[in-house]
């Protein structure tokens, strides 16, 4: 293999770039070239397939940057449909004429179903991203678990249900252990519910924080580092009794109580408490919305103004707040932890592809002996027996639904992870760059700027139109004619 191309797919994290970095330094190596897909999917439906080149004469381009969050070469949620083969007979055709021999998807569970129809036609390969930490099996038959169920409401006509587990669980025996993102998502929720505590205290209020994941509570389950009061996670139902129970036990005792809850929390009756709109993305995943608002609605009809007027607190709704620590957890910086294991498994990715592997991803395990260590699975063993990928849950023994916090074997989950997570440069950079002086003088000058002067176009092949993009040089000669 000679080229590849490579692409950032779903929600961006902190960690794509450093993936990109991983991949690239690995192509330099083996001599192979690296052409950057423009976002995501997207790039592949546009006859002209916006690309840049990331590793000229095999040496990275600048904005190649491990430490800088998002991705340079932008992301979608475009994801490509199985049903449609003409479309994705051109999408061949047109890597094909970029001359790619192979492909890297960095991306999450939606990305991984949306490759399958395209490692068909040519060699792809998943490096796993996503702050959600839902790609993954928390034990290797984990998918031959799923029962589909028809269901003229759902998506396709049918709902899937996972069933009880036969598996004896075992931490070393995760498939993808932790994906590239989670570790700074969970570092920026945690010092989010760190500080809001104080306000909490001060004002003797009650405060609820809620952090993404969709389906899956591993980034409250995180969260505990910030330590809340208590954490609630999609993968228990609310007993909301018990939980106000507690709210007001805490409340009696130190007058201010922290919550975190997962934005895809449900009741007992498995509804969404956050899912105010059946709207849906690209990619089919209902957007979340006010998990925290909905609980706060709950709390002041349960707990009263009454009950805040005996500790001279004024109504249920001044002494309820919510905040969402929302897309800052997404964003910025990668942890060293994040940056390190990104990198090493976009190498793995390119090796994969070299050697050979098609439908394969690379994933994080971790050993107690050996610590972390990437290596690579078929696709297929993602698969439920109808072919889909489901997103992984939390596994629900991470969580104690008593104490309404991170079990012991939580707990064991976590800190492989966490210990040692941020590195000494981490914090130096924020100490030299954040109050420095440049900040308040000069604009902010985008990463964009720099990749758009690289992104080049193929001509369209007979017969296919380009609507969206004007050609970059002809722009450039009519500038140096004035
Ligand atoms: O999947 C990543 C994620 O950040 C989820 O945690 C969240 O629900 C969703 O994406 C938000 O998506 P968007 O940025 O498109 O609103």
């Amino acid at each position: 293999m000679k080229r590849i191309g490579i692409l950032t797919a779903g929600g961006d994290t902190p960690a794509m770039n450093a993936t990109i970095h991983g991949a690239v330094v690995r192509a330099n190596q083996l001599k192979v070239e690296v052409f950057g897909l423009i976002k995501g999917f997207n790039s592949l439906f546009n006859p002209r397939v916006p690309h840049v080149h990331l590793n000229p004469l095999y040496q990275e381009i600048p904005e190649v940057d491990p430490t800088k969050g998002g991705t340079i070469i932008g992301s979608s949620r475009d994801y490509v449909d199985p049903e449609k083969k003409a479309e994705l007979d051109l999408v061949a055709s047109r890597l094909e004429g970029l001359g790619i021999e192979g492909l890297i998807c960095v991306g999450g569970d939606g990305t991984l179903n949306g490759l399958q129809p395209l490692a068909e036609r040519l060699p792809t390969v998943l490096a796993p991203k996503t702050i959600d930490n839902d790609l993954g099996l928390n034990y290797p038959n984990e998918p031959d678990e799923w029962v589909r169920i028809k269901d003229a409401q759902a998506n396709h006509g049918f709902r899937y249900e996972q069933r009880a587990s036969q598996a004896v669980f075992d931490l070393e025996y995760i498939v993808n252990y932790v994906t590239p993102g989670y570790a700074t998502a969970v570092f920026v929720s945690a010092g989010g519910v760190e500080r809001i505590r104080t306000t909490a205290e001060s004002h003797r209020r009650i405060a609820i924080i809620e952090v993404m994941g969709r389906h899956s509570g591993y980034i409250a389950l995180g969260s505990a580092y910030g330590r809340p009061d208590i954490i609630l996670v999609p993968e228990h139902p609310l007993d909301l009794e018990h939980l106000v129970e507690r709210v007001k036990q805490l409340y009696d005792l130190q007058k201010n109580v922290v919550i975190v809850c997962g934005e895809g929390i449900v009741d007992n009756r498995g509804r969404e408490l956050g899912a105010e709109t059946k709207t849906t993305d690209p990619a089919g995943n209902i957007a979340l919305s006010g998990a925290a608002e909905a609980l706060r609605h709950k709390f002041i009809q349960m707990i009263g103004d009454r009950y805040f007027q005996l500790y001279r607190r004024g109504t249920a709704r001044e002494a309820i707040f919510t905040r969402k620590v929302g897309h800052t957890q997404r964003g910025g910086r990668p942890i060293l932890f994040d940056r390190f294991y990104a990198a090493q498994l976009g190498a793995k990715a390119v090796e994969l592809l070299l050697e050979g592997h098609n439908n394969a991803v690379a994933t994080l395990q971790y050993n107690s002996k050996k610590g972390f260590y990437v290596d690579g699975f078929d696709a297929n063993r993602f698969r439920d027996r109808w072919g889909y990928i489901h997103a992984r849950h939390m596994y629900p023994a991470f969580y104690d639904p008593k104490l309404m916090k991170p079990s012991r074997i939580g707990i064991d989950y976590l800190l492989p992870i966490f210990t040692d997570a941020i590195g000494e440069d981490d914090m130096e950079h924020m100490r030299r760059t954040l109050f420095s002086q440049g900040n308040l003088a000069q604009p902010y000058h985008s990463i964009n700027t720099d990749v758009n002067k690289r992104i080049r176009y193929v001509a369209p092949a007979g017969g296919e139109t380009d609507s969206e993009i004007a050609p970059a040089m002809p722009d450039l000669a009519k500038r140096s004619q004035v």
